[in-house]
Formats: C-alpha cells, structure tokens, sequence
C-alpha cells in the first residue's frame, strides 16, 4: 500500500522523524503531520504538516487517509479524551484503511529502589493531571469499541542499562535520562538521586513494555 502510494496521518507527529523516515522510504506515499508545534525536518515533496490540536476534532473530511498512525501521544491526552480522539481517527480513515497507535506503558519493570519510588511519584503526577500512564494496556479494549477488524496487537520491550543491554539499553538510558532530568526537581528530595536511580538499572536489569495495537476500518 505505502508503495504503491498511501494517503498517510501522523497524529502528534512532534520532530516529525518518524513522518520523514517514511516520506524518504516511500515517496510514492503522502505523508500529513499534525501537532500543535512545528516540526523541525527538511522541507520535502511528500510531506506536509498541519497545526492543529487534535482534541478539537481532526481538520480532514471523513475517509481521508489510508493509514493514520499515532506514537507516544499519551501525555498529551487525558485518558477520558482518548474514546473520542480515537473515534476522530477512525473517521477520517478510508474503509479498509489502517489506524496504528504505539504507546509505552510507563509501569517499569525490575526497578531498583529509587527508580520505583521516583517512578511511583511520577504516575501520582500523571493520574493527578487524569493522564493514565497504563493507558498503552488498555488500547486493544478501545479498539474494540470501534468498527474496526480485525485487531492486532503485540509489545516490544525496551531494555535500560549502560551495560546489559547493549546499544538498545544505551539508547533506552539516554531517553529516560532526558525525561529523569526534567522531572527531577518536582520529584526527587536529593540531589544526587537522579544520577543514583538511573545506574540502578544495570544491577537489576530494568525495562519497560511499548504496546502498539494495530486495526482495520471496516469495509
Ligand atoms: C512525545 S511527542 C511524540 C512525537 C512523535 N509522535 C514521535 O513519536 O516522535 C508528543 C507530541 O504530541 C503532540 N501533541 C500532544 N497533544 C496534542 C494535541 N492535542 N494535538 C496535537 N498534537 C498534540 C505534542 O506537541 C508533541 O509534539
């Protein structure tokens, strides 16, 4: 589909990365990126953005698109929102188009002591705001409520650990380290425990779960 060219959405599409790799990878495919920010890539023939924010309805007519993807919008969105956010993606899809959505469940997995208890401080942060940081588990159920099939979905695991893991663990420290530095001063009480709470993840092997649910618009 994408290469025989596909009408595409990138929904909170951010740096526009992801909407620029697959412009690049399929230049018979347009790909629109949507978010309430510029995005920072080139300038390129099959890729066009759009400010809007999404939770005010999606400014496209009904069966607009072939395939409508959705990666870590989770923070953005409350979780009452997401029925009718998803309801939106759904109607601006084509029948027998596909709707993608990839979010991390932020419940980690063989946290040391400090990483729980800074990461039990941060869902507090997130439910208190209505923001579900389990939501990426509770996607397939939402799915189901809408004229979608069949439903697929799977998980990838992201390893985190200067040693362990290997480039994917680094990559994954890398990412939360950006994420421990912004949240840290309304979290932590010690100074040093930013520092402490990430090397706790090479002793006990720490990782966390991405689901990506996967349906198509029924014909
Ligand atoms: C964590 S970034 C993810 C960016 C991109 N999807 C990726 O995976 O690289 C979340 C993006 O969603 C956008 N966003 C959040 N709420 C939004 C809304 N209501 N309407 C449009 N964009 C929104 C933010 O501006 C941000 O760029």
């Amino acid at each position: 589909m994408l290469r025989k060219g596909a009408q595409v959405l990138d929904v909170g599409c951010g740096p526009g990365f992801w909407a620029s790799e697959m412009a690049h990878e399929y230049p018979n495919s347009h790909i629109t990126g949507i978010d309430t920010v510029e995005p920072g890539i080139d300038r390129l023939v099959n890729f066009h953005f759009v400010n809007a924010n999404v939770l005010l309805g999606v400014p496209f007519g009904d069966e607009t698109f072939d395939y409508v993807f959705v990666r870590h919008l989770n923070f953005g969105i409350l979780e009452g929102d997401w029925p009718r956010l998803l309801a939106e993606l759904v109607r601006v899809l084509k029948p027998g188009g596909w709707l993608e959505v990839l979010e991390t469940d932020m419940q980690l997995h063989r946290p040391g002591p400090h990483l729980e208890r800074f990461s039990q401080k941060f869902m507090e942060i997130q439910r208190a705001k209505g923001v579900n940081p389990a939501l990426a588990r509770l996607l397939p159920s939402l799915f189901l409520t809408l004229p979608l099939s069949p439903v697929r979905k799977g998980y990838l695991s992201f390893p985190c650990g200067k040693t362990w893991a290997g480039k994917l663990g680094k990559l994954t420290m890398s990412d939360w380290q950006a994420t421990v530095n912004v949240v840290a001063r309304h979290v932590l009480d010690e100074e040093n425990e930013a520092e402490q709470l990430l090397n706790e993840c090479d002793e006990y092997k720490t990782f966390i779960n991405s689901h990506i649910v996967i349906g198509r618009k029924k014909l």
